[in-house]
């Protein structure tokens, strides 16, 4: 793609030209946006950027390990792997309430990428994957006060608190145009298309309190039902698709014997921007054929629903 050459080029020149002999540091999530971000930075100033990959213990089954690998060995970029799970699930024992949870979680992000920032000696940039449409967004509402339904976790308090310039590169692009620069980078076709996962993670998949044990069945059974969704050819179809657990348990029958386990609820939904969205129309044979292998795949899971309400008046996440 000529014109993504051509973005890319000027982008690295004014990288260059900000950063000068400058240190940058760069929260990485593993989403596209801060993946494209470091990959761009790092073509500018090589070894003067480090990533700190925050690893909150709530992503998905195997995710930190394809991530973190990913980048080590595709990109040769520095990065810090902070396995901070035993911190963040400590903190968030017994917390039910989903904001609450949001608030922790955004809270101890800040704490853990300061902590591994000072350890590397700091940096005088932050790096972060802002997008056009995040630069509107925040203006909008004609001059009135912002409104969020939901506190969504960012970096925002830290360029001040560290005293700290952005660098932001994206910021002209929408999100097709991301993907695109993505492509011209390398990075895989796997990695780009893949469909956004919240900040907080599996936390909002887990309503109600979050349990190692919920934690470890939700990671099986989401898993399953993404193959699923892959092995049908469909995942480029949908916008967002994930499992979530629910926070009780039904009783069922296996074999002889009654089982008393936990319920997941699935999720798949078709949206143009997240802010609206419908819910993807599966077919029978494909959500039974999905019941199935969960709850022969995942003991522990006896009960499956599917979540057939849109936004509004539902959101995308459970929490
Ligand atoms: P909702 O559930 O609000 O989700 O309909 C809309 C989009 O936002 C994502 N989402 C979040 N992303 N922090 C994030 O970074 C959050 O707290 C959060 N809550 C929801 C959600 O996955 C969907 O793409």
């Amino acid at each position: 793609d000529w014109t993504m050459g051509a973005y890319r080029a000027d982008a690295i020149a004014k990288i260059r030209a900000q950063v000068g002999k400058g240190r940058v540091i760069c929260a990485l999530s593993g989403g596209v946006d801060s993946s494209v971000a470091a990959i761009l930075i790092h073509e500018a100033i090589g070894d003067q950027l480090t990533c700190v990959y925050v690893d909150h213990g709530l992503m998905r089954l195997n995710e930190s390990e394809q991530v973190v690998s990913m980048f080590r060995e595709h990109y040769n970029l520095p990065l810090i792997h902070a396995d901070e799970s035993a911190l963040f699930l400590g903190k968030l024992e017994g917390v039910s309430d989903p904001e609450t949870k949001r608030k922790i979680i955004g809270g101890l992000f800040i704490e853990v990428f300061e902590k591994h920032a000072k350890a590397i000696g700091g940096a005088e940039f932050l790096a972060q994957g802002t997008l056009y449409p995040d630069v509107i967004e925040s203006v909008s509402f004609s001059g009135g006060p912002s409104v969020t339904i939901k506190s969504h976790h960012n970096v925002g308090g830290l360029p001040a608190r560290m005293n700290m310039q952005l660098v932001e590169p994206l910021r002209e692009l929408f999100k097709d145009e991301v993907r695109a620069l993505g492509r011209e980078l390398g990075l895989p076709q796997s990695f780009i298309g893949r469909h956004p996962f919240p900040g907080p993670g599996l936390a909002i998949r887990c309503p109600g309190e979050i349990t190692a044990e919920k934690l470890d069945l939700l990671r099986r059974a989401d898993a399953v039902y993404i193959d699923q969704i892959r092995k049908h050819g469909l995942y480029d179809e949908i916008w967002q698709a994930f499992a979530a657990i629910l926070p009780m348990k039904t009783v069922g029958v296996m074999g002889d014997g009654r089982t008393y386990d936990y319920a997941v609820a699935l999720r798949a939904v078709t949206s143009v921007d997240g802010m609206t969205a419908d819910t993807y129309p599966f077919s029978h044979e494909f959500l039974g054929e999905t019941m199935t292998r969960i709850i022969n795949e995942v003991p522990g899971i006896n009960r499956v629903f599917y979540d057939v309400t849109s936004k509004p008046p539902g959101t995308i996440e459970l929490e």
